[in-house]
């Protein structure tokens, strides 16, 4: 059978979405991933039998819980979250953003520091809603006077601040996140995707500002392949976002697994605090190296440029040698030549060192 094409049918998409393009996740099989922020680490056997225990009674035949009732219950113990507040599952954070963004009047505006995390446009691109990117400082601190002057002209209806910052790696000032939320009319979501690396939060701040949202994923604490965030914040809003969450997005294996883990927090935290130690001896010998540039970094990333070598070139050496980390690319706001590595184990980052430091010139 011969297929007919009906040169209509792309007409039917929105011309928003033919303008964009798809979120690249690159082959990473047989690599050293160090280039999607997840931790390196397996769980303890004995944590991994229970585990395997718990899951052999899942009854997948059946749908989830839709309130993942469950585990709302063990993750407001586990992150100490009121009783008063809201909270809204997602399938990873992204689909958070999402769900803030499509609950947005036609005529809202986004606003973002840019460069930060990606999806806030992506997301606000998808959904034909204008998406006002302000410049960080040099110093990747944020440009108070221009976003309060952004919010004043424009008055945005979200704006995102990612706390610590990606691609960055820095947590903004306090007092800069707290003068935008003070003069926000609309919503500010505080993106803690990094606070287990950074254990800085404006989660004991929810209660007091009745626009602010804080958002945590599971996916750098170890819990990557799980796809789950949460978003707290006044019940006010957080029940508009329940209308229009889809009944089961968090499925029953995640839900299993987030409970169980969340039992076993202490784990998963001293793995963080194993990575912040690793991050300390990677930042200084990424620094130690010539024609390196190092920014600080309070993830489990580092931000580096190359002063005289081409980022394209050591990122394509690197993926030879077995190593993968993350190319920045031409993002305005990012000095030149800039590269991003996760922090791994201790043998990965050794590794990544040995390589790069033969590599660079
Ligand atoms: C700042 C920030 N927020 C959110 C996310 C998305 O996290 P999730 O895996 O929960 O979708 C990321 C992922 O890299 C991120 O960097």
């Amino acid at each position: 059978m011969t297929l007919k094409s009906n040169p209509c049918l792309s007409e039917l998409i929105r011309p928003e979405i033919q303008k964009m393009t798809a979120y690249h996740v690159p082959e990473s099989t047989g690599f050293v991933k160090l280039d999607a922020m997840e931790n390196p680490f397996p769980w303890p056997d004995e944590m991994k039998a229970q585990w395997l225990e718990l899951l052999s009674k899942a009854e997948p035949n059946r749908y989830p819980d839709p309130s993942a009732r469950e585990l709302v219950f063990s993750l407001r113990d586990c992150f100490d979250i009121s009783p008063e507040l809201g909270v809204v599952l997602g399938n990873g954070s992204d689909e958070l953003i999402q769900i803030i963004l499509m609950a947005m009047n036609e005529d809202a505006c986004v606003m973002a520091p840019t460069p930060s995390f990606v999806m806030y446009q992506h997301i606000a691109n998808s959904l034909g809603l204008p998406f006002i990117g302000v410049p960080l400082n040099e110093d990747f601190s944020l440009n108070v006077p221009e976003m309060l002057s952004v919010i004043k002209e424009k008055n945005p209806a979200v704006i995102f601040l990612s706390y610590p910052n990606n691609p960055t790696a820095n947590l903004f000032d306090d007092a800069d996140l707290l003068a935008i939320l003070k003069a926000s009319n609309g919503l500010v979501v505080i993106d803690e995707a990094y606070q287990p690396f950074a254990r800085k939060t404006f989660m004991d701040r929810a209660q007091d500002y009745e626009q602010l949202l804080v958002m945590r994923t599971v996916s750098k604490l170890g819990l990557a392949g799980l796809r789950l965030g949460f978003l707290v914040g006044h019940q006010r809003l957080t029940s508009q976002f329940e209308k229009i969450r889809l009944p089961y997005n968090i499925n029953v294996f995640t839900q299993i697994t987030a409970a169980f883990a969340f039992k076993h927090i202490s784990t998963l935290d001293a793995q963080a605090a194993v990575i912040c130690k690793q991050r300390e001896v990677l930042l200084e010998r990424l620094s130690s190296l010539k024609g390196v540039n190092v920014f600080p970094s309070d993830a489990n990333f580092i931000l580096f440029s190359l002063l005289s070598d081409s980022a394209e070139r050591v990122f394509e050496a690197l993926k030879q040698a077995g190593v993968l980390i993350k190319k920045m690319g031409n993002v305005p706001g990012l000095p030149a030549e800039c590269l991003r590595v996760t922090v791994g184990s201790s043998s990965e980052n050794k590794l990544f060192i040995e390589q790069i430091a033969s590599i660079i010139k």
